[in-house]
């Protein structure tokens, strides 16, 4: 398994070309099911959840194609529709439920293995599936597996949701396009990955309305064109890299980057004393003189503070002069950077959803471990400025969201490099 080398070094300074959002084309990329002429998806991210999601989908009889080193993402699905989503895959990501609601709307029928639960949650999918059984599915749990029928095809139906959760969002309105009928999604995630799935179901010919509100409306139709859809700026990656001048000091300028993607998150920033400017091409951030500020963190869906920032927050309010408190309110576990920290002499306190951080002056590099995805980025930000050297390990995890992050970080000044493991 690789790991990262990051030494602590100064003000970075340049700019961060900022890839296509890897939760919205986790959802797009399902929705090729949903027609049998070819979805094309441009500025596509080149991450090994993407590749897994290929995956899954040639094993469904969707043929996904890597055109441009990735960046251009051809799918078909006209043949013979394979409707059982095999565990062995499903397990490696949960984004692989995105294919129950796209399956029940083509065929009427559909086997998906249940995720089962992973490091920051139990990640249930009762909200998923009373969704769909508005529609009128008939689910039920068999040997690990949600075994989902819609005799007679699905209904529109007025559904609302117990909370505003972005999968069984994704999942009900791959599913409504093709209902007969008109449903209307109430508590529905607001979440720019919404409103680009949304855009691109317009665009092979879905009748939707109200995408990034709390209310979605769709007019069922008989069936859908092919369509070539740019996929979304990753506000994650975005708001991850916009910490790195924030942490390390200097001024760097993430290409591509929209203030409107992550508004709560910038506000953030700036109670911390951050400059967040946006420019023509992006964002330009730069840390202003003297220490950042502690701030409160609260994590709430769109438009709240992205639970995906949480633990990157952290990293920079660990040197924060103050004491900073975050309450993580989207999932139950999503605290496993915090020990981490601490190796790095963090002084923080968890008790259940809440991290308390008293900031230190500095960080001291030590031997780290990734254990999610988000966790990963936050122990290399916090590297960037600690005092001397820090190995990250199982950097496995941040590979599945974050292309070439070494580069993207040299680039700019920071002294970081991959070890290749066995
Ligand atoms: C999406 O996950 C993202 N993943 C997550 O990003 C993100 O953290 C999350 O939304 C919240 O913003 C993708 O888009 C592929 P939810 P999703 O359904 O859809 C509970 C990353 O780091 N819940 O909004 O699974 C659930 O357990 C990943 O890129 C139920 O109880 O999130 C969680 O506590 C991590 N029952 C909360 O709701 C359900 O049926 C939010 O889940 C569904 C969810």
């Amino acid at each position: 398994m690789d790991s990262i080398i990051v030494r602590g070094n100064g003000p970075l300074k340049g700019q961060i070309p900022i890839a296509g959002a890897k939760n919205a084309c986790l959802a797009l990329m399902p929705a090729t099911l949903l027609s049998e002429e070819p979805l094309t998806l441009t500025n596509a991210p080149r991450l090994s959840d993407i590749r897994t999601m290929t995956e899954l989908l040639a094993s469904l009889g969707a043929e996904v194609t890597a055109l441009q080193d990735g960046k251009v993402l051809a799918a078909s699905c006209h043949g013979e529709i394979n409707p059982v989503a095999d565990y062995d895959i499903v397990r490696k990501m949960r984004a692989s439920n995105l294919v129950l609601g796209p399956l029940l709307a083509r065929l009427g029928h559909a086997v998906v293995s249940l995720p089962g639960g992973c490091a920051i949650g139990a990640r249930p999918m009762d909200i998923h599936i009373d969704a769909l059984a508005a529609l009128g599915a008939e689910i039920e749990l068999k040997e690990g597996y949600l075994h989902a029928n819609a005799r007679g095809g699905l209904k529109g139906a007025v559904h609302e949701m117990r909370f505003a959760s972005v999968g069984a969002t994704e999942n009900f309105l791959m599913a409504a396009v093709l209902a007969k009928g008109t449903s209307v999604l109430k508590n529905a995630a607001r979440e720019p990955e919404i409103v680009d799935l949304a855009k691109c179901l317009r665009a092979m010919g879905a009748q939707i309305e109200g995408e990034g509100t709390s209310d979605i409306t769709i007019e069922g139709v008989d069936r859908l064109h092919g369509a070539t859809h740019p996929v979304v700026t990753d506000r994650i990656e975005l708001g991850t890299y916009m910490l790195a001048p924030a942490i390390c000091g200097g001024e760097v300028e993430c290409l591509g980057g929209r203030i409107d993607l992550i508004e709560s998150f910038c506000e953030k920033l700036d109670g911390a004393g951050i400059s967040v400017e946006q420019t023509h091409t992006g964002i330009k951030v730069s840390r202003k003189n003297g220490r950042v500020r502690a701030v409160d963190v609260v994590t709430e869906p769109f438009p709240g503070f992205p639970t995906d920032l949480q633990a990157q927050m952290m990293a920079l309010l660990c040197t924060a002069e103050g004491t900073s408190v975050l309450e993580e309110k989207i999932f139950e576990n999503r605290f496993m950077h915090a020990p981490e920290l601490v190796r790095m002499g963090a002084k923080i306190e968890v008790h259940g959803g809440h991290a308390t951080v008293h900031g230190v002056e500095k960080l001291k590099g030590a031997r780290v471990m990734a254990t999610d995805l988000r966790a990963s980025v936050s122990l290399i930000l916090a590297a960037l400025a600690a005092e001397g050297e820090t190995m990250v390990s199982r950097v496995y995890h941040l590979d599945r969201g974050y292309e070439r992050v070494e580069e993207k970080l040299s680039a700019v000044g920071a002294k970081i490099e991959r070890v290749k493991g066995d």
